[in-house]
């Protein structure tokens, strides 16, 4: 199982030096991808999620933010030790990002077209290399992918002739466009018509299934992950507390933040996901010691104030950070 792992993090760190001190924010992340799986990532909003999938792209604006600790693994090499040169090589043909706000991926002096175009021809392997008309064709398709119409036309046009949403949209496209290993898609396409919303998800699905590109999803709406991922990581305050197979998740939550928010499901509307539990994720400033979720557990225990639970396995592939099943509990 170590094998077939394409990504995968290891107690990462990430801080950001603000104004007034250092926002602890990644608390040693722990987070892994196989080749061709669909892994739902979910946690209330602020709790690290874009945070963790920039770095893994290398993209966060340092400053204010710094990698303290940890590594990120794909296929095996860190990608905090690569050079530029073998970034750039990660970045078009390895892995692409839907980002939450998709505006800036665009340049707004070249025509979709040529940016797409690049998209494609960039994330086409060595061995591969595609002419212009092979090129061009798969930008065409890419654009219908999404839902565009008229695609020859829109390859003409430079990116203020278009909606926001189009926008957004042909940034989906250039994620989609190559034949990538891993397409993090951070809320995609949350500002869409939903028909739209759900053609997307559709189409990140057909292509883990029918190419074997892994999918990381990162969603507020936890029905989207059930119908979605193959497995789930549950996020809070710059940890992941809880991972498993998607049925397993929702028939058998064990941490208590995914008890409530399971509990919440019914209530969901789109909005935030955290309705069924009270307070608010803390402030990295000055974070909780120990668990960071005791301020606003209710099974919280002394052990929970003074140490941090680290993912333990209960099952074969699930695995959850709280002391109410580690041995250290049974212990005091
Ligand atoms: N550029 C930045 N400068 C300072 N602090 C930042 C910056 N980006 C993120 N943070 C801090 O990191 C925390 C986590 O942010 P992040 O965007 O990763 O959350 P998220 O889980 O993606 O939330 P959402 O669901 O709203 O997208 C924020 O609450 C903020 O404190
Ligand atoms: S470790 Fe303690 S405080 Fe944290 S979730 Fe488990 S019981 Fe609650
Ligand atoms: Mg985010």
């Amino acid at each position: 199982m170590e094998n077939d792992r394409l990504l995968d993090i290891r107690d990462l760190h990430v801080v950001f030096d603000v104004f007034g001190g250092t926002l602890k924010v990644l608390d040693g992340v722990d987070f892994t991808v196989r080749s061709g799986e669909k892994v739902g990532l979910v946690g209330e909003t602020g709790c690290g999620k874009t945070t963790t999938m920039k770095a893994v792209l290398r993209v966060l604006p340092m400053p204010p933010a710094r990698v303290t600790g940890g590594e990120i693994l794909f296929k095996g090499r860190d990608i905090l030790q690569m050079t530029s040169r073998e970034l750039g090589q990660v970045r078009g043909e390895g892995m692409a990002m839907i980002f939450q706000d998709p505006t800036a991926a665009l340049n707004p002096v070249f025509t979709i077209g040529k940016q797409l175009e690049a998209a494609v021809k960039y994330s086409a392997s060595g061995d591969k290399r595609l002419s212009g008309k092979e090129i061009r064709q798969r930008a065409v398709e890419a654009l219908k992918e999404v839902a565009l119409p008229d695609p020859e036309r829109l390859l003409k046009n430079y990116p203020f002739q278009l909606s926001g949403g189009m926008r957004q949209r042909v940034c989906i496209a250039m994620a989609v466009a190559g034949d990538r290993e891993l397409i993090i898609a951070d809320e995609p396409g949350t500002s869409l018509d939903v028909s739209i919303q759900d053609q997307i998800l559709r189409l990140l699905r057909r292509l883990a299934e029918e190419i074997n590109t892994s999918v990381i999803l990162i969603t507020h709406t936890l029905g989207v992950v059930r119908e979605i991922a193959d497995r789930v990581y549950v996020m809070y305050a710059g940890n992941m507390v809880e991972m498993a197979p998607t049925k397993e998740l929702f028939s058998r939550p064990l941490h208590p933040y995914t008890v409530g928010l399971m509990a919440a499901v019914p209530k969901l509307t789109g909005g935030g996901i955290a309705d069924g539990i009270p307070g608010r994720i803390p402030d990295y400033l000055n974070p909780p010691v120990g668990c960071r979720f005791h301020p606003r557990c209710e099974r919280a225990m002394p052990v929970c104030r003074t140490d941090k639970p680290r993912f333990v396995k209960v099952s074969e592939d699930h695995e959850v950070a709280c002391f109410l099943y580690s041995q250290e509990e049974e212990g005091t």
